[in-house]
């Protein structure tokens, strides 16, 4: 039966929200999937946390480790074959694919971006500097945006998006727990359709 299952990994670096909602979302839609590998960048974080307390093999990599690039885009391309993964899911992961790995796996790669894009998105648009630009634009709409990565920061196809509003008074912090909470649901939407072509 699990022989129909996609095999997932989930990269993160941080606290690991989308990747528990994501996690519980394939439990309780009960999505032909399962997570296999959490890959991080970074040993200590709350998402290798979650994965650990939750029995999903961990895996640190980081460019830190190689002398080249080359080096950790194969190194990056060996975990995933040998985990034989099907669908890569970047969940709060703050580095760039490398291109070998995006060519290896066209179209089964995507990510979560807090903003509709393709507004507030590209190179060095991540975390609060999304909200911050928002509420500076005074946009009375926000929300999330979940697509296929290619080459270019936050430019690949997009899958899913939906919003939320910005209210009077939002701080970054505000509006950003607010798109947070857009993501989880977003992402798992985003899942359930790339799984089974429905949502
Ligand atoms: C989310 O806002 C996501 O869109 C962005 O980084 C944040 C990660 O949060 N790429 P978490 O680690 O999933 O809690």
């Amino acid at each position: 039966m699990s022989d129909n299952k996609k095999r997932l990994a989930v990269f993160c670096s941080g606290t690991g929200s989308n990747f528990r909602a994501l996690f519980h979302a394939i439990i309780e839609r009960e999505l032909p999937a399962e997570i296999v590998l959490c890959l991080s960048n970074r040993s200590q974080c709350g998402a290798v946390d979650f994965a650990r307390e939750y029995g999903i093999e961990t895996m640190l990599l980081s460019e830190k480790q190689f002398k080249t690039q080359g080096d950790f885009a194969r190194a990056m391309l060996r975990a995933l074959r040998e985990h034989r993964i099907d669908l890569i899911l970047l969940a709060g992961y703050l580095r760039k694919i490398p291109d070998e790995v995006i060519a290896a796996y066209p179209d089964k790669i995507v990510n979560i971006h807090p903003s509709l894009l393709p507004q507030f998105g590209g190179h060095g648009m991540y975390g609060m500097r999304v909200h911050e630009a928002v509420i500076a634009s005074g946009e009375n709409r926000s929300g999330a945006t979940v697509h296929f990565v290619n080459e270019e920061y936050d430019k690949g196809r997009i899958i899913m998006q939906n919003h939320v509003p910005v209210l009077a008074g939002d701080t970054p912090e505000t509006l950003a727990e607010r798109v947070l909470r857009c993501e989880h649901r977003l992402y798992s939407d985003a899942l359930e359709k790339l799984l089974t072509g429905e949502s």
